[in-house]
């Protein structure tokens, strides 16, 4: 019913004139206007505000226990959110201030008190009302600075008033008003400094009294530290070792939002980076048995194009040794090279392990019994030493390939002979590690629930890790088929993991990177599987940075430029993933893979514009159908969210049926039946 005319502009800072006027009297407030307008500064983007004037919730007060008059008074609401982790908004601090109704209740004119008083100061009896008002001020709150960030978004860097600048802290004010008997929240206006000045000194009241320090100052210091690290990373060379494949497409475009300078060296010399990067840099390394001339080779090309890095670094299976090996011989942080080469050959990591008996418990416990295969002559002896059923596999394998389950000896054999027959060099299967050669080994086989660990370390120090649940595979091949995020488990086994890994690694001397390493927990707890010296592969590094906000990749990259990267000390997951591998020869027909996108079913197109929307998530793997028969890899993951994971994984099942995912002979609902 009253308006309230006045200025806004930087110079004025909410102190310009204000009048209030009765809606009715236009006249009055024409001349408001005309006057306030003759005050503006041209240049200063200075603008006369025309608003409706809100009237603050009258409560129904508690029953006085004083006779004496009550005052009518007014709730402002002060809020700070803080561009969390992953660039989303977070809620950091909220406080109220309580003045008479008839003057704005102003900053810094009271002292603040917590919401929940002031609420039941007001009359708001039951805590459910309160607890509901709370949510609801956290998503306005949250939703107040998106909308922001998405507008500062479009602007150019002029606008924004500058390359670096951002808007990493807001404040929101908010008033309570009441529409039709219930309370509404109604965003007053953002600041840059009043909320925060009011929530601080929330926090330094509650020290006077004892109470522990809120999220606040971490939050803050999180959000400081980590834009500070952008800063640091930006414009800085990086030799990138290995491209890899669409599974890694995101890293061009993330490469360029944090202003790293790529130096790609890949042995592909038609590969679709090439024009995505600094300086391209082809040169053939799949022979990985020479990788030490390899690393020679690449320093040269380096020195000889005039690349003077400040990091050097892999994520790409096949290229972790090469990497080490360049990072030695340029004095740049990485791994020992020996190190690597433990961690990448599947036995040797085990058989390093049973030698570490020193700690408690000693890293031995997590190794497995395993022997090398290297001819069927070495069949015999190492079934001897692993009971069956065992698993055969690929000592430099990745991605699954070659992987079965055996029974007996003469199916090691088989499965042997098999593998050494059409597994032979790089050419038959790019990307599987048979740049080593086909070596193979003989591994007892671990029950219990599959789990990858994603640890960021440096300097030995574990500075994050994430645990993600898998789903049962598809036997006797061990094709990975579900996943999800969080894990499933109690903090307890979760902290099993995540020990038993970091132990791993170190034993192995891996000091400083992004490892994935990938165990079974049984009852006897935690069993290691393999240690992938590198980042997590397939959706890992886009699940973990939508679940928790981090990015591995700007981690990695922060390792391998000798800083230790800030992560969350707090992490606390904001929603559940599930997710399904799709496969060529499953559902190549439904999704319409095989007549190309958007073709026969029309399965991916529709996938596609859902992505597009936010309501899935897709993570590529490979271009189409990676591999046939018994050696083929899933080229898709299909994820959905939830608030819950019971949430998403009914979510993911409805989708995989109406696409035709789910089948008899890919029961989607048992794969998720795992994730309880
Ligand atoms: N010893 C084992 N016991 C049980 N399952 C195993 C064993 N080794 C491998 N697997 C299964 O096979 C999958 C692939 O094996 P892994 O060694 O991780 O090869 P890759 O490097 O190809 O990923 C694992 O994720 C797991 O499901
Ligand atoms: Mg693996």
């Amino acid at each position: 019913l009253q308006v309230s005319v006045w200025t806004a502009g930087w110079r004025w800072k909410g102190t310009g004139t204000r009048s209030t006027h009765r809606k009715e009297e236009g006249t009055a407030v024409a001349q408001a206007v005309g006057a306030r307008l003759k005050e503006l500064k041209e240049k200063e983007e200075e603008s006369v505000l025309l608003e409706a004037l809100v009237p603050t919730a009258r409560l129904p007060v508690s029953p006085p226990r004083s006779p004496a008059p009550r005052l009518p008074v007014a709730l402002r609401i002060c809020t700070l959110v803080c561009r969390s982790w992953g660039d989303r908004p977070q809620l950091c601090q909220v406080t109220c201030g309580v003045g008479r109704a008839e003057a704005p209740v102003r900053h810094g004119a009271m002292l603040p008190q917590s919401l929940d008083s002031s609420l039941q100061q007001w009359g708001v009896v039951a805590s459910e009302q309160r607890q509901a008002l709370a949510t609801r001020l956290r998503e306005a709150a949250e939703a107040t600075m998106a909308a922001l960030l998405a507008a500062e978004a479009e602007l150019t860097p002029q606008q924004r008033g500058g390359a670096r600048a951002h808007t990493d802290l807001l404040g929101v004010d908010f008033l309570l008003a009441c529409v039709d008997d219930t309370l509404e929240l109604v965003a007053l206006s953002t600041n840059s400094q009043h909320c925060l000045e009011t929530c601080l000194l929330v926090e330094s009241m509650g020290r006077d009294i004892g109470e522990p320090h809120g999220d606040l100052p971490r939050l803050l210091a999180e959000v400081m530290l980590h834009r500070a690290q952008c800063h640091l990373v930006e414009g800085k060379d990086i030799v990138l070792i290995g491209a890899g494949g669409v599974s890694k497409s995101f890293v061009w475009e993330a490469a360029r939002g944090y202003g790293l300078k790529i130096h790609l060296v890949e042995s592909d010399p038609d590969h679709f980076a090439a024009g995505l990067v600094e300086t391209f840099l082809p040169y053939d390394s799949r022979e990985h048995r020479r990788d030490e001339e390899h690393a020679q080779r690449v320093t040269e090309l380096l020195h000889s194009r005039g690349v003077r890095p400040h990091a050097c670094l892999s994520y790409w299976d096949d290229c972790v040794v090469l990497a080490a090996l360049v990072c030695q011989r340029l004095g740049l942080p990485g791994n020992p090279p020996a190190a690597v080469r433990v961690a990448k050959q599947k036995s040797r990591t085990h058989q390093h392990l049973q030698g570490c008996q020193h700690g408690h418990p000693p890293p031995s416990a997590f190794a497995v019994p395993c022997r090398r295969l290297r001819s069927h002559g070495d069949v015999e002896q190492a079934a001897g030493a692993v009971p069956f059923p065992a698993v055969a596999k690929l000592e430099f394998g990745a991605g699954g390939v070659g992987v079965k389950l055996v029974e007996s000896r003469s199916q090691c054999h088989a499965h042997a002979a098999r593998l050494w027959r059409d597994l032979r060099d790089d050419a038959d299967h790019p990307g599987i590690g048979l740049g080593w050669g086909n070596a193979m080994l003989l591994m007892e086989y671990v029950p219990g629930t599959e789990h990858d660990v994603d640890l960021v370390v440096f300097r030995g120090r574990l500075m994050g890790a994430w645990v993600s649940d898998n789903g049962p595979t598809r036997l006797p091949a061990f094709l990975e088929t579900a996943a999800c995020l969080p894990s499933c488990l109690p903090p307890d086994r979760q902290a099993q993991l995540v020990r038993a890994a970091l132990q791993c690694c170190l034993a192995c001397g891996l000091q400083d990177g992004v490892f994935n390493v990938e165990l079974k927990l049984g009852p006897a707890g935690p069993r290691l599987l393999e240690i992938n010296p590198r980042m997590g592969g397939f959706y890992l590094r886009d699940w973990i940075r939508e679940v928790y906000g981090p990015d591995l990749l700007l981690a990695a990259v922060l390792v391998a430029l000798g800083v230790p990267p800030i992560l969350p000390s707090r992490p606390s997951p904001r929603t559940h993933l599930a997710g399904v591998m799709c496969l060529g020869s499953e559902h190549g027909g439904a999704l319409g893979v095989r007549d190309g996108e958007g073709g026969g079913g029309g399965g991916m197109a529709a996938l596609v514009r859902l992505h597009e929307r936010g309501l899935v998530r897709l993570n590529r793997l490979f271009e189409e159908t990676a591999g046939a028969g018994e050696y083929e890899e899933p080229y898709l993951s299909v994820g959905c969210q939830g608030a819950t994971r019971a949430e998403a994984c009914v979510r993911l099942l409805g989708l995989c049926q109406a696409l035709g995912i789910d089948s008899p002979r890919y029961p989607v609902e048992y794969f998720l039946s795992h994730f309880k």
